[in-house]
């Protein structure tokens, strides 16, 4: 690689919406349990102790670009570590049991961020991945966004449809708004410093707002998303996912101030961008149990995502929520390859 030039990685091009010859793509959770060699790197050490170690942190970040190719690489973290800095145990089996919830305002005020200092494995942590990367890719930093902080935090996450988080919200709004306020201010200390570290771009996860009715999706979860997305860089491309897809909630998302929106696997690509207007990209949108059927669907229903693209800049190729752990890596080869080899419209060359 040249000194001194920015290498121009389609990843990060497609983030602000040049127009590019070919379509990025990586997928979310692709360091996980669908792999061999992590299952390998898993079996002799915890799921926290991967996060924290900066070699085994580095090692299993780069695992699915070192097999697929994948043009981006995503940290290995967890969107809930912040919150055990701020005094909440959580144990992964692998799924998060928090120890302790927030159910009402007093609760809100224990929770105490001390600043980056919280999390002293960060820097580290990143460096590491970056040497172990060598410049090969961009790396990706993560936080959960603060509403979906919020609902582990209040329904503890196992909850099928929010009620006690949306319960909080209706009964108590100061609260609640205090408690977004926390979690928003934490995470602008948490991405700056994933930024200040090296991270290229910066990813959003709103697992939990898809619950939210359109006018409370924008009041509370795209809100608080943007205020703090406005408290970090510019120049530090970002990505906001919510798994949430009706119309009221794509256009809600449309005022978040982030460079690309990604979608989940029940909207309409096509649909989604002529709602988000062509200033923001878009990211998606695969359904993962697509990587469950036969070698023949995989070829279709990719190239039927990569279609509804139309060849449009600011595109990056992934899932619509993270693969499934017993999926085969074959198929995540066959959807590799399909992206890359793909010709129709939504190619350029
Ligand atoms: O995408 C990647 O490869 C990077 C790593 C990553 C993990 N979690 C690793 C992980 C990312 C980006 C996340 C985000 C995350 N974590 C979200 C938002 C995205 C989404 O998938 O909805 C949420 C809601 C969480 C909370 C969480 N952590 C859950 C629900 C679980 C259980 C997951 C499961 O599949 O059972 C975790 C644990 C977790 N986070 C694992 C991994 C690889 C499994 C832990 C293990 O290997 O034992």
């Amino acid at each position: 690689m040249t000194q001194g030039l920015a290498p121009a990685y389609a990843f990060l091009r497609a983030c602000r919406n040049e127009p590019i010859g070919e379509t990025p793509i990586w997928i979310m959770r692709q360091a996980g349990r669908y792999l061999p060699e992590y299952r390998a790197v898993r079996e002799k050490h915890s799921f926290l102790e991967i996060c924290r170690t900066p070699e085994l942190c580095a090692e299993v970040t780069a695992q699915p670009i070192e097999r697929f190719g994948f043009d981006a690489a995503i940290l290995f973290s967890d969107i809930l570590i912040p919150l055990i800095a701020m005094g909440v145990p959580i144990e992964f089996e692998p799924g998060p049991k928090l120890g302790r919830k927030i159910a009402r305002l007093e609760d809100v005020d224990s929770l105490e961020w001390r600043g980056p200092s919280s999390v002293p494995h960060l820097r580290p942590v990143i460096r590491a991945v970056k040497e172990r990367l060598g410049g090969r890719v961009p790396l990706i930093g993560f936080g959960g966004a603060p509403f979906t902080l919020a609902s582990y935090l209040v329904d503890g996450g196992g909850s099928r449809d929010l009620a006690e988080t949306r319960t909080f919200a209706s009964r108590d709004p100061e609260g609640f708004a205090r408690l977004l306020e926390i979690l928003t201010n934490a995470s602008v200390d948490y991405l700056k410093e994933q930024i200040a570290a090296g991270v290229d771009a910066v990813m959003l996860f709103d697992t939990q707002a898809g619950w939210l009715p359109p006018p409370e999706f924008a009041r509370w979860a795209a809100a608080s998303a943007d205020r703090l997305l406005k408290g970090l860089p510019r120049s530090t491309p970002s990505i906001y996912f919510a798994l949430a897809s009706s119309n009221g909630q794509l256009d809600a998302m449309r005022a978040v101030q982030a460079d690309v929106i990604g979608l989940d696997y029940r909207v309409s690509l096509s649909q989604a961008r002529a709602i988000l207007g062509s200033t923001k990209g878009v990211q998606g949108n695969l359904d993962p149990a697509a990587l469950m059927g036969s070698p023949e669907q995989i070829v279709a229903r990719t190239e039927a995502v990569l279609r509804e693209n139309g060849g449009r800049p600011g595109y990056i190729f992934n899932l619509g929520h993270g693969i499934y752990p017993d999926t085969p890596v074959e198929h995540v080869e066959l959807l590799v390859s399909t992206v890359k080899r793909y010709r129709g419209p939504g190619r350029r060359s």
